[in-house]
């Protein structure tokens, strides 16, 4: 079984049509999709401004209060999910799109605070918003879809402890259910060829090289490392970060002609 997370970064082009038409044509797979980029464009369209905040660490995120949150799962949940859909259909594949929320899925706990820092670079807390984590998956549901034929697709909301919608990290979402379902593999595809250190693709991160590319990779990439690292420290046997543009891109990631697999060994 294998846990593709469609990136976002996909969406603006035509790429992702040719992921998902090769997800459907695979036996037993769980499609994740991020999507942060159309939300971005069509919060400018009509006007709901995006917020975002920086931890100590530098890592960038989205900020999601209450407002943000309504038009993040209109979009995640409505015209992504239903594009993705749409595809599948149009291969004759079952499919199925779920949130957190859907038979109680994927339930976690909601950040509290945030440390972020402002303007001025120093540090503050404020309220978590609706952001969390993810704690617990319903396996079961995952496999009585999987068995009757069908693809789930996940959008990268969960369900909170009051049953608040929760936004998670799409990355992060798609390791942890790789991890739980002791996926195959986890394959991150993305609109760059894998992690880019000096202009070249690195074929191969473990234990040992780990921290010090960690470092030297930019927001978006950073989020990629720490989900592949979750996902085969968490019983996934291997995560490839690559991109979705190429031909059989997930069947070229999983073999390693493609991208950066990630391992633990
Ligand atoms: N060292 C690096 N190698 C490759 N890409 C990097 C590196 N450092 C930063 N990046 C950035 O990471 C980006 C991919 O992450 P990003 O979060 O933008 O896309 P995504 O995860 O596919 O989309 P989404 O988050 O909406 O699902 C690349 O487009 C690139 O700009
Ligand atoms: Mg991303």
């Amino acid at each position: 079984m294998i846990v593709v997370k469609l990136g976002g970064s996909l969406l603006s082009s035509e790429a992702w049509k040719q992921v998902v038409r090769e997800a459907a044509s695979m036996g037993t797979v769980i499609l994740v999709h991020g999507g942060g980029h159309r939300v971005n464009s069509l919060g400018q369209r009509y006007g709901v401004e995006q917020k975002f905040v920086t931890s100590p660490e530098g890592y960038r995120s989205r900020y999601t209060d209450w407002e943000t949150m309504e038009f993040f799962s209109m979009v995640m949940r409505g015209l992504v999910a239903m594009d993705i859909l749409r595809e599948m259909r149009a291969c004759g594949r079952d499919a199925i799109s779920l949130t957190g929320l859907d038979m109680g899925l994927i339930r976690g706990e909601r950040k509290k605070r945030l440390v972020v820092l402002n303007e001025r670079g120093r540090r503050m807390v404020i309220d978590g918003g609706f952001t969390g984590r993810p704690t617990h998956l319903r396996a079961d549901v995952l496999t009585g879809i999987m068995s009757s034929g069908a693809v789930p697709v996940i959008a990268p909301i969960i369900c909170g402890e009051e049953n608040e919608p929760l936004n998670v990290d799409g990355d992060r979402l798609a390791a942890f259910i790789a991890s739980r379902m002791r996926a195959d593999a986890l394959v991150l595809l993305t609109n760059v060829p894998g992690v880019v250190l000096d202009g070249q693709v690195l074929n191969k991160i473990d234990r040992s090289n780990y921290d010090a590319v960690l470092q030297r990779v930019g927001n978006g990439m950073d989020k990629k490392l720490m989900a592949a690292r979750e996902a085969v420290e968490g019983g996934a046997r291997l995560a490839v970060i690559a991109q979705g543009s190429s031909e059989n891109a997930i069947s070229r990631a999983i073999s390693g002609a493609s991208g950066t697999v990630v391992t633990w060994t």
